[in-house]
């Protein structure tokens, strides 16, 4: 008799890891989400659990053992926002390293494909532009996002070892910037902090002079993609993201239109290692996938803030944690 395919996905109860879980489940698998909390909530996947969901609070440092055999793994365990790099250091670094071996060790106790979720931080500040997959990159591993971008570097490093040596069916999804319902609010990312601040009739923000480009893909056109990923072939990088490029200004722009709000706009310095530009070459996504990214900007921002402004409703002058727990005090240097 023919059992639902099974999928874990650490980092399930994250914003992009919840979105995830939710079109797995839809899509007929068993999903096991495996998260600490650490920048998670269990709301993220609150109205999974009456369907065919499990949800294991765990640190993928840890071994990971699971009684049922799973056919897919996605690894997006790891704190990912800009606000975490300095908040977290160590946390990602033992996420990208520690968590990797261990989703690895489970994926290929189980013969199930693997999947890892990279970044386009591992192109650091580019010096080409738009940034193919065969592109190395532009890093700076001693800075403050040096601990995010070597992380995954060494992530995708690991992931290729398990695959060459040990012939485990992988994939490595290079992700740009993305954006959708269940961001946190306290992320520091450029569109939760202008919705929030749009909202809120407060002025928007921009970090130098609004002019750096930035590339953003709604969450759905990604679930879409890393499902495709995983039921692919391609054992190479791919990046997935929206070559649609920005500048900053102008999403500020399109916020405040959206919004309905009268907020102004006030420059502020910009951070240390801040990337100038960013886009994806995505002619791998269409060849190998037949994916591109679907949904216009103004669709997803529109559906962004009306999560946001009924977010902000529900949760009134309650302060916000996000139900996420503190970081770890034992620090482990
Ligand atoms: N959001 C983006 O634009 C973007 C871009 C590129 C790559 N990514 C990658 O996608 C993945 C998900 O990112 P996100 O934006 O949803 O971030 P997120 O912080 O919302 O989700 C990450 C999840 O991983 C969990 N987690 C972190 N460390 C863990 C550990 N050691 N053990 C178990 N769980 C742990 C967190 O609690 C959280 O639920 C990350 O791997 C990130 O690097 C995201």
């Amino acid at each position: 008799m023919s059992r639902k395919p099974r999928a874990l996905v650490t980092g399930g109860a994250g914003f992009i890891g919840s979105h995830l879980c939710e079109r797995l489940v839809s899509e007929g698998y068993r999903v096991f989400c495996l998260d600490n909390l650490i920048t998670g909530s269990p709301e993220n996947v609150a109205h999974l659990l009456d369907r065919d969901f499990e949800f294991i609070e765990q640190d993928a440092i840890r071994p990971i053992n699971l009684s049922e055999k799973m056919d897919e793994v996605y690894h997006l365990a790891s704190p990912a926002s800009p606000a975490d790099f300095s908040r977290l250091p160590l946390e990602i670094l033992e996420a990208g390293s520690l968590g990797t071996k261990n989703a690895l060790v489970l994926a290929q106790a189980a013969g199930a494909r693997f999947l890892l979720a990279s970044t386009s931080e591992v192109y650091g500040d580019p010096l080409v532009h738009p940034q193919p997959e065969d592109y190395r990159g532009n890093v700076n591993q001693l800075g403050v996002r040096g601990v995010y971008d070597e992380a995954k570097r060494y992530a995708e490093a690991l992931t290729m070892t398990y695959h060459r040596h040990h012939a485990l069916d992988t994939r490595i999804a290079r992700i740009f910037n993305t954006y959708g319902p269940r961001m946190r609010p306290d992320d520091g990312r450029v569109i939760p902090n202008f919705i929030q601040q749009a909202l809120a009739g407060k002025p928007l923000s921009i970090y130098g002079e609004g002019t750096q480009t930035r590339s953003f893909q709604y969450v759905d056109d990604l679930t879409c993609g890393l499902i495709r990923l995983m039921k692919s072939g391609e054992s190479h990088p791919v990046n997935l993201g929206n070559p649609q490029e920005l500048a900053v200004r102008e999403i500020a722009g399109i916020i405040i239109k959206l919004s309905g709000s009268k907020s102004d706009i006030i420059y502020e310095p910009l951070p240390e290692d801040d990337p100038r530009r960013r886009c994806p070459e995505i002619s791998r996504a269409r060849e190998v996938l037949g994916w591109e990214p679907r949904v216009p900007v103004e669709v997803g921002i529109k559906h962004t803030i009306e999560w946001f402004a009924r977010r902000a409703s529900l949760t009134g002058t309650r302060k916000d944690t996000g139900g996420r727990k503190k970081p770890h005090e034992d620090s482990r240097e």
